[in-house]
């Protein structure tokens, strides 16, 4: 067979993949099912309604249970316990097949791209049918079928691509709010981090194809999207025809039907005066910054090869609330990276301190190996670690009390997202600035943007009033 492009050959394998399926059924007396289980970032959220988009469209029914006839961890490696998470699962995986021997079961994702861990799920998880990684999700039909085909466990794993495979089928979780994809891979190698190795080199998506993707959604319905990369502030620079992030965002911004925007994740060292105006005079782009800290030493700061030290942070954050100053500031901060000493550390919480995140996402540093900090001296002992993790955690979250506290007793548009589960009769809600309220309404009101009075700030969230 050939084919003219990479789209229409995973079509074919859809198709084949199609028939064996029907056939199955057939043989069932009824449907098959399919569950994807995602661990880690947005990223991989994303990712995985892909995959499921492919699996819905060979016949597959989408379920949440493990009990099924095909199902698919799509992995996370960012740190250590998100594979521990995995390979716990794994274990609990293995005794559901044994009761269903012809269940398929693949792994897929970042930790997929490294090859120790294939090798380990090799020896010790041989009941794993199909492993592939992030590179090559888009090939989850063709290796199905050659699984299905052959019998024999199918591995295909790349170590990179320059290829972005549009125009997919996809599922989405949500209708009326959606992830978009502007740029894959990473080219920022933080000496801690591994995702430019297991996600490769950075490429963006032709603003044409991204508008159109929007297009479309905002005709399916969508009213809110997330912009997806790993740094987006440096969007469009490997292109062609070269645009800024900013520049994208203001072409975003005029279709029409679309009503918020959202986007992560910034770079500080790339967090451009265009953007800050962009966002300023914009009434679709949303009130939120993720702006990743991780430490507040510019030594640290130095040896994490971040290129900015403390002075710049402050100075954007300073920036960025003056020129909208209802926007929710938000960040990443690591504990225990190899040397830190308690100066270091104090650093951090003085800028934590300074620019008063609206929340923060803590974590304590997890050797990756491969990473540069993994050989790096003066790893630091676990119990230093886990008292800077409790002090930070402490402040970060009186910080954050103090800032949902200003906003009560305002009436806020607040985007309808789900049926609140532990309330009765109640539903839940997103700010402009991505605070979360709570309540009282219906299912039709999921998916509509409505005015709602903050009666009560509680720490992190709010308890609100529908205003009618
Ligand atoms: N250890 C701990 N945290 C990490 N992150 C990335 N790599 C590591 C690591 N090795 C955190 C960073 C990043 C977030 C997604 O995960 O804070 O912003
Ligand atoms: Fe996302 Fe990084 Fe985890 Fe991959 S390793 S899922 S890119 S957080």
């Amino acid at each position: 067979m050939s084919f003219n492009n990479e789209t229409e050959k995973q079509k074919f394998y859809i198709k084949k993949c199609k028939e064996l399926v029907a056939a199955k059924e057939q043989l069932y007396g009824r449907k098959l099912t399919a569950c994807v289980v995602t661990f880690g970032c947005q990223m991989n959220f994303k990712d995985s309604e892909k995959l499921m988009g492919i699996l819905t469209e060979i016949g597959y029914e989408e379920s949440e249970d493990e009990h099924s006839d095909l199902v698919l961890y799509n992995t996370c490696t960012v740190r250590e316990n998100a594979n521990l998470k995995i390979y716990g699962r794994l274990g609990y995986l293995s005794k559901i097949k044994e009761k269903n021997p012809e269940m398929i079961v693949g792994l897929c994702g970042c930790m997929m791209q490294e090859p120790h861990v294939v090798e380990k799920i090799n020896k010790s998880y041989r009941f794993v049918d199909i492993i592939f990684g992030t590179h090559n999700i888009f090939l989850l039909a063709q290796l199905l079928y050659n699984r299905l085909m052959s019998g024999h466990k199918i591995e295909e794993i790349w170590e990179g691509t320059t290829e972005i495979v549009e125009d997919l089928p996809t599922v989405r979780k949500y209708n009326f709010k959606s992830g978009v994809n502007i740029m894959y891979g990473c080219n920022n190698f933080c000496s801690y981090c591994i995702v430019p190795y297991v996600r490769g080199r950075e490429r963006s998506r032709k603003p044409e194809d991204i508008l159109n993707e929007i297009r479309e959604l905002v005709k399916n319905g969508v009213v809110e999207i997330m912009l997806l990369g790993q740094n987006v502030n440096s969007y469009g620079k490997t292109l062609d025809n070269p645009i800024t992030f900013a520049g994208l965002l203001e072409e975003i911004e005029k279709i029409e039907g679309l009503e918020r925007i959202r986007f992560m994740t910034s770079h500080p060292k790339d967090l451009s005066d265009e953007l800050i105006e962009v966002m300023a005079k914009s009434d679709k782009i949303c009130r939120q910054m993720h702006l990743p800290l991780q430490s507040g030493s510019s030594r640290l700061l130095k040896i994490m090869n971040r290129h900015y030290d403390k002075e710049h942070f402050l100075e954007l954050a300073d920036k960025l609330r003056k020129a909208i100053p209802d926007i929710g500031l938000t960040t990443d901060i690591i504990v225990g990276f190899p040397g830190e000493t308690e100066e270091d550390f104090q650093e951090t919480l003085d800028v934590v301190r300074k620019a008063e995140f609206d929340s923060a996402f803590t974590f304590i540093y997890s050797k990756r190996s491969g990473t540069p900090a993994a050989k790096m001296p003066d790893q630091v002992p676990e119990d230093v670690v886990k008292d800077r993790f409790d002090r930070l955690l402490n402040l970060v979250n009186e910080i954050s009390r103090k800032k949902t506290k200003l906003l009560e007793n305002t009436v806020q548009q607040v985007l309808v997202e789900e049926i609140n589960k532990k309330i009765p009769g109640y539903v839940s809600g997103r700010l402009s600035n991505n605070s979360v309220v709570h309540f009282k309404g219906a299912q039709e009101l999921i998916g509509s943007i409505v005015p709602v009075n903050l009666k009560e700030a509680k720490g992190f969230y709010y308890i609100g009033e529908l205003v009618k």
